[in-house]
């Protein structure tokens, strides 16, 4: 006669860690990104890098950004990454950069749209992030509008922050990053007094803002850029805080301009499918160079539960046009694109 050896409640356990790991996604690879869904990351947690920034080292992709915990330090704000080899599949890193307010005037301080850069001279990370906040005295929200630089030996931290300035003198919130193909690296900052953004150069060790390239005079925020086929292509959003709105693209032969007029990147009705720009991600294959346009669908009450809408773009010959999103997927290696619904939007 058989013997069985498992009990009913053996039997259960395995039944319930089984259900959990199908519940929570946890190990199963991703085929395809689905924009404005959770995002699990490689232990079943929503990616929590908003306003982020993806820099590119060998054959890792690292995704920088704000990390929003459910209970709100008064003091402490935080920064996560996650790594991937396909922009599919991201593992947690966990936080990178663990901050108290820089300053003695700060109130209610926020970090916000953090980006680094790898520095090859001094084989330093430097991030760059917005710190902003009320005065001590003054009130209001968005006073302080100062950037922050924190380095790090590591790609994963830990960083150590180690000034707060305003590049040029000027007001600076919305930051953005751009690494032209010579490698050269830009900070992005958006001027409100100016009305506009700056791209200005960094300096050779990256800790500094060394020329102010160009003040894109046109009033927008998550300001992005991207070098394809030799012509520069800025996008932005308006200034509407949270609330999403018609995001803009204009185009440049130069980084210092003339710039183009501001054209809408989608249906304006759509408000830019409810998304905010923060990036603009070249993945060059050895087949084709696919631009992804990086976007947060913010969620004002509970930030850190925000979306990501990623979308390839259709780009070329001066223009720049946002599809439907749909889920899609990247083969880094040749740069090739798949949707997985028919692409029914028009150039
Ligand atoms: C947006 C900005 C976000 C955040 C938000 C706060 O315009 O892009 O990074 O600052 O405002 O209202």
């Amino acid at each position: 006669m058989i013997k069985f050896t498992f009990s009913i409640s053996h039997i259960a356990k395995v039944l319930i860690l089984l259900s959990l790991i199908g519940l929570s996604g946890y190990a199963q690879k991703k085929t395809s990104i689905k924009p404005g869904e959770l995002w699990p990351d490689n232990n079943g947690n929503h990616i929590n890098a908003h306003g982020g920034g993806i820099i590119k080292l060998k054959d890792t992709y690292y995704w920088y950004g704000e990390e929003h915990r459910k209970l709100k330090d008064p003091h402490y704000r935080y920064v996560s990454c996650y790594t991937s080899k396909d922009l599919m599949n991201w593992t947690s890193q966990g936080t990178v950069l663990s901050m108290k307010e820089p300053d003695t005037i700060l109130r209610n301080w926020v970090l916000e749209r953090p980006k680094v850069f790898y520095n090859k001279k001094t084989n330093k990370f430097v991030m760059y992030m917005h710190v902003d906040g009320e005065i001590v005295g003054q009130g209001g929200d968005y006073l302080y509008a100062q950037v922050g630089i924190a380095v790090s030996d590591h790609a994963t931290g830990p960083f150590t922050f180690i000034k707060c300035f305003r590049p040029f003198g000027h007001i600076s919130r919305d930051i953005g990053q751009f690494i032209d193909d010579d490698g050269t690296a830009y900070l992005i900052f958006e001027d409100r007094p100016s009305k506009g953004f700056h791209i200005a150069r960094l300096s050779g060790d990256y800790m500094n803002v060394e020329e102010d390239v160009c003040l894109i005079k046109s009033p927008l925020e998550g300001g992005a850029i991207v070098n394809y086929q030799g012509l520069y292509y800025a996008i932005g959003s308006a200034l509407t805080g949270w609330v999403p709105n018609p995001n803009k693209y204009a185009t440049a032969t130069s980084l210092k301009g003339p710039w183009t007029e501001f054209k809408d990147i989608a249906p304006p009705e759509t408000n830019t499918y409810n998304s905010q720009s923060t990036l603009l991600l070249k993945v060059i294959g050895d087949k084709q160079t696919t631009v992804v346009f990086l976007a947060d669908q913010w969620k004002k009450e509970a930030v850190g539960d925000s979306r990501y809408l990623w979308m390839p773009v259709h780009i070329g010959d001066g223009r720049l046009w946002l599809p439907e999103p749909r889920p899609w997927s990247i083969n880094v290696r040749t740069g090739d694109v798949k949707f997985l619904k028919k692409d029914i939007v028009k150039k």
